[in-house]
């Protein structure tokens, strides 16, 4: 599997994971969240390759049940990095040619499960609004601990909008030097005015954007760290980082030191954001 290929092969890249997805997995336990929509504010900033690594990291955990639901019925792009053979999918299940569980894809990890949309045909406007995708997401959280879904960016088309009422909590991925501060804010006052939780916010590309604060910085930092014997947990590594990229902001955002806590900050359930890292350069092979 590409993902956990590219994971065991990159230490700083299975830090940040790990480090995102213990955060999720112990807050969403902590506050029964079953169901959450991966989504950023315009196209191509990470959504698909956020979802495959972070449901990777958590399927790695034997007792899990995690799936990974692809519905972006626009552009499927997430069978890229599982490249799982596919026999049905979501819209055969929602559409009523198949069950639901056949359309379920099994990964090369027990604990991880596929569901992915056609390649083409359908029309995701409609096929959303249907009560068989509500029904399906229903399924979806009977059946799994954590089910994260891929969707379209929020503001050029209302797909993600039309979900949002079915999911628990929204993790908003941005690409640092492409994604703008209104378009951020934008994307922020769409969930939380349909009462949905923001639970972080990843932020990705840090190190083409910003190498001075990216993961170059972090690693040498760390490296030495580690040469002298010190800081090799995560708390340790992930604490120091903390420090040390809070005040900067990201995607450009310099200086405006609040605007991370802000961003998760009052949904309806007036929660803070549970799931924030700063430093996924690595993901899709960046470096
Ligand atoms: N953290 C990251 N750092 C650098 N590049 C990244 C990162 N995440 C994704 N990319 C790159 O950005 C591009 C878009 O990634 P991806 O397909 O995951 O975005 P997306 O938000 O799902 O796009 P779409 O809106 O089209 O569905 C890809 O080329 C991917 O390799
Ligand atoms: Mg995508």
């Amino acid at each position: 599997m590409k993902t956990l290929d590219r994971i065991s092969e990159d230490w700083v890249l299975a830090t940040e994971i790990h480090k995102l997805e213990s955060r999720l997995w112990r807050s969403t336990r902590k506050e029964g969240i079953k169901i959450v929509l991966v989504s950023s504010p315009n196209r191509g900033e990470g959504k698909s390759t956020t979802v495959a690594y972070l449901a990777s990291a958590l399927a790695l955990h034997p007792e899990r049940r995690i799936l990974a639901a692809d519905f972006d019925f626009r552009d499927p792009q997430l069978n890229a990095h599982f490249e799982v053979p596919v026999e049905r999918t979501l819209g055969d299940a929602i559409g009523g040619e198949c069950r639901l569980q056949d359309a379920i894809l099994k990964t090369e990890l027990p604990s991880l499960d596929l569901a992915l949309p056609n390649q083409k045909g359908e029309d995701p406007g409609l096929l959303l609004r249907t009560r068989e995708c509500s029904l399906t997401i229903e399924y979806f959280r009977e059946h799994y601990d954590l089910v994260l879904i891929d969707v379209p960016a929020l503001l050029p088309v209302a797909d993600a909008a039309v979900l949002l009422p079915f999911v628990d909590g929204v993790i908003l991925v941005t690409m640092a030097g492409r994604t703008t501060k209104p378009a951020l804010r934008r994307a922020r006052e769409i969930c939380l005015g349909m009462g949905v939780r923001i639970l972080g916010l990843v932020v990705g590309n840090l190190k083409e954007a910003l190498p001075e604060h990216g993961g170059g910085r972090y690693y040498e930092y760390y490296k030495r760290k580690k040469e002298k014997g010190e800081g090799s947990s995560e708390g340790d590594a992930g604490g120091d980082r903390q420090a040390r990229f809070r005040p900067e902001g990201a995607a450009g955002q310099s200086g405006d030191a609040s605007w991370g806590p802000k961003l998760g900050g009052r949904g309806k359930r007036g929660k803070k954001p549970i799931a924030v890292t700063r430093n996924l350069d690595r993901l899709a092979g960046s470096q």
